[in-house]
């Protein structure tokens, strides 16, 4: 009989052990799980969201960049203007160039080489021209130490040519604007200036050797003076004369006519 209260201590003791133990294995298991959570809920949730937010300023930064490509657009254009001077620094050659191709003439009394687009011949003459959209730059040339001459669109024989007509004496040029009142004969083309026309001869010149006589001369392709004939684009009759005298009167040891081609 002494025994029971013995065990029945022993099973309370039991008890409280069991029931010590149990405590303490709850809190470890309680403990992972608040971590456990924290990452999977937070972590994720918030990294997704992380990156969304990260992804929009680039979308702004995007759209600054934008602006910024605009800024370096506009900073292309100067580079663009910086180019232009360059370009027009490139223009004066260009003008230069434009002579070249178009009259290098001079009026100096020689006929250089290619200082003339074109060249007829009639009646021993050669006639050389060139043009521009104001201008015919001519020149003729014929073995005479007498006068020479070419006139323009005649109507009946002389009648109705617009005349330059001219000599070299004494290295001294003598030169008519003249218009064909006749279809022939002595007084039949009196200088335009005679009739209540215009000298229009813009500059001439001359020179005379080895029995060769040159004169070179520029008119305008269209006066305005009813003594002269508009050398418009396309086909002209060219009358061409070679006289012996140094005159205006005398007549031509040789004449003929010919088709030049105004550009
Ligand atoms: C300088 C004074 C001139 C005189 C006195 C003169 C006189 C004459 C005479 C008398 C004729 C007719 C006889 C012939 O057919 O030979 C004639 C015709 C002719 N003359 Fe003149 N002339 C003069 C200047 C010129 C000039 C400057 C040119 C041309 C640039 C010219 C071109 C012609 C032509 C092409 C004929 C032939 C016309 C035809 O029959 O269709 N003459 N000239």
């Amino acid at each position: 009989m002494s025994k029971k209260p013995y065990m029945i201590v022993t099973i309370a003791s039991l008890l409280i052990l069991a029931v010590g133990c149990a405590s303490p294995a709850n809190t470890p298991t309680a403990a992972p799980a608040s971590p456990t959570n924290t990452p999977q809920q937070a972590a994720p949730s918030a990294t997704p969201l992380s990156p969304t937010a990260t992804t929009a300023p680039p979308t702004a930064t995007t759209a600054p960049s934008t602006a910024t490509t605009a800024p370096s657009t506009a900073t292309t254009a100067p580079p663009t203007a910086t180019t232009a001077p360059p370009t027009a620094t490139a223009a004066p050659p260009t003008a230069t160039a434009a002579p070249t191709a178009q009259p290098t003439w001079q009026a100096d009394g020689a006929i250089a080489p290619d200082e003339y687009a074109h060249q007829a011949q009639a009646a021993g003459l050669t006639f050389y021209w060139t043009s521009d959209d104001t201008y015919l730059y001519a020149g003729m040339s014929a073995a005479t130490e007498g006068w020479i001459a070419v006139g323009f669109d005649p109507e009946q024989r002389m009648q109705g040519a617009n005349y330059v007509f001219g000599y070299v004496q004494d290295d001294q040029v003598f030169i008519e604007d003249m218009y064909g009142i006749r279809p022939a004969g002595a007084g039949s083309h009196p200088p335009d200036v005679e009739l209540g026309g215009s000298n229009d001869i813009v500059a001439y010149a001359g020179s005379q050797q080895d029995g060769v006589t040159v004169i070179e001369f520029q008119i305008p392709l269209d006066s305005g003076d009813a003594y002269d004939k508009p050398l418009t684009p396309g086909s002209h009759t060219l009358i061409a004369a070679v006289g012996s005298s140094d005159d205006f009167v005398s007549i031509h040891a040789s004449r003929g006519a010919t088709t030049i081609e105004i550009d």
